[in-house]
């Protein structure tokens, strides 16, 4: 049987990625999209949305906005450089013709979770916003939720939106505060595995060569995406596997070697948002997360390469 899944999502170009990976893999049934603000404002990211379930012909998949800034910190700077103002690389697509749903984010979330009990797969791809406000709404989802599989922090990687933080624990760290203490099975899917997972521009213009829908979209947003990763990290065309990284963490655990360990994260401070690593076991406050440290690439890009282009 697939597992069902609701993806929380900042549509941005890895994001389309993982959602179109979702909505192309057996495995899963997606059962929802959130949107969060994050790459770009809440109200573009719910609008990119309702164009990647429109474009793989889910027209009636619901789709609810989310909160458009995080818990206590204020809004930090959208990913606008990293994958454009429309968080489609520039390209400007044509508006969707769905509606969103008429309530917010977290109230979708604790619906869906009460309505299919043990069943439900959360995976953020995004700030955590919409799933700690789902935990403060109603904190009996913690229960009731299969697991979390997250697109976020970074053991022993450092950071990306400052030297200590990836962006979506960064951008509201008091949110993954929460989400990370809740209690429910976690894993986070960090900067450890998706950095060492390269997308070459060899293996994104075999991507555009299947000429589908989706690939033909992911050929057109990407170029703006690999500008930002030659400019900030030299790569020459190349870029990370960020989101795709957790979607296919939930069709196929075993390309992830993790480690079970209490995860601190940092909520104050130049330090705000770090995810740290305690390997030893000595803060039992907090729950055991199963943190990623490895990863087959080559079954990774396997798969992805394998579910968009067929
Ligand atoms: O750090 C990578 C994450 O930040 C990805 O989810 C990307 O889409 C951005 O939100
Ligand atoms: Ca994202």
């Amino acid at each position: 049987m697939a597992t069902k899944i609701l993806i929380d999502t900042d549509p941005g170009v890895d994001d389309t990625m993982a959602i179109l990976l979702a909505l192309r893999s057996p495995e899963l049934e997606v059962v929802g999209l959130t949107s969060i603000f994050g790459n770009t404002s809440v109200e573009v990211t719910a609008q990119n949305a309702l164009r990647l379930v429109e474009l793989e012909g889910h027209d009636s998949l619901p789709v609810a906005k989310g909160a458009s800034r995080p818990l206590a910190r204020p809004l930090r700077q959208p990913g606008t450089h990293v994958h454009g103002e429309d968080g489609m690389g520039g390209t400007h697509p044509p508006p969707p013709h769905g509606k969103l749903l008429p309530m917010p984010a977290a109230q979708f979330i604790v619906e869906m979770v009460r309505f299919h009990p043990g069943e439900i797969t959360l995976v953020p791809l995004g700030p955590l916003t919409n799933i700690a406000l789902a935990v403060l709404l109603e904190p009996g989802i913690v229960s009731l939720v299969k697991e979390v599989v997250l697109m976020g922090g970074s053991a022993y990687a450092r950071g990306n939106a400052t030297p200590a933080a990836e962006a979506n624990i960064c951008n509201d760290p008091h949110a993954a505060s929460i989400v990370f203490r809740a209690g429910w099975p976690l894993t986070m899917v960090g900067l450890d595995v998706t950095t060492q997972t390269v997308m070459t521009p060899e293996y994104l213009d075999d991507l555009g060569k299947a000429g589908n829908p989706a690939t033909e979209l992911i050929h057109k947003i990407t170029p703006h995406y690999q500008a930002y990763f030659d400019q900030f990290y030299g790569m020459k065309g190349s870029i990370h596997t960020h989101d795709p990284s957790a979607v296919a963490c939930v069709i196929d655990p075993s390309i992830f070697g993790t480690e079970s360990m209490p995860v601190y994260v940092e909520t104050e401070g130049r330090c705000a948002g770090e995810t740290v690593p305690d390997r030893r076991r000595q803060w039992l406050d907090e729950p055991p997360v199963k943190v990623c440290l490895g990863v087959d690439s080559t079954r990774l890009l396997a798969l992805i390469k394998e579910r968009l282009t067929s």
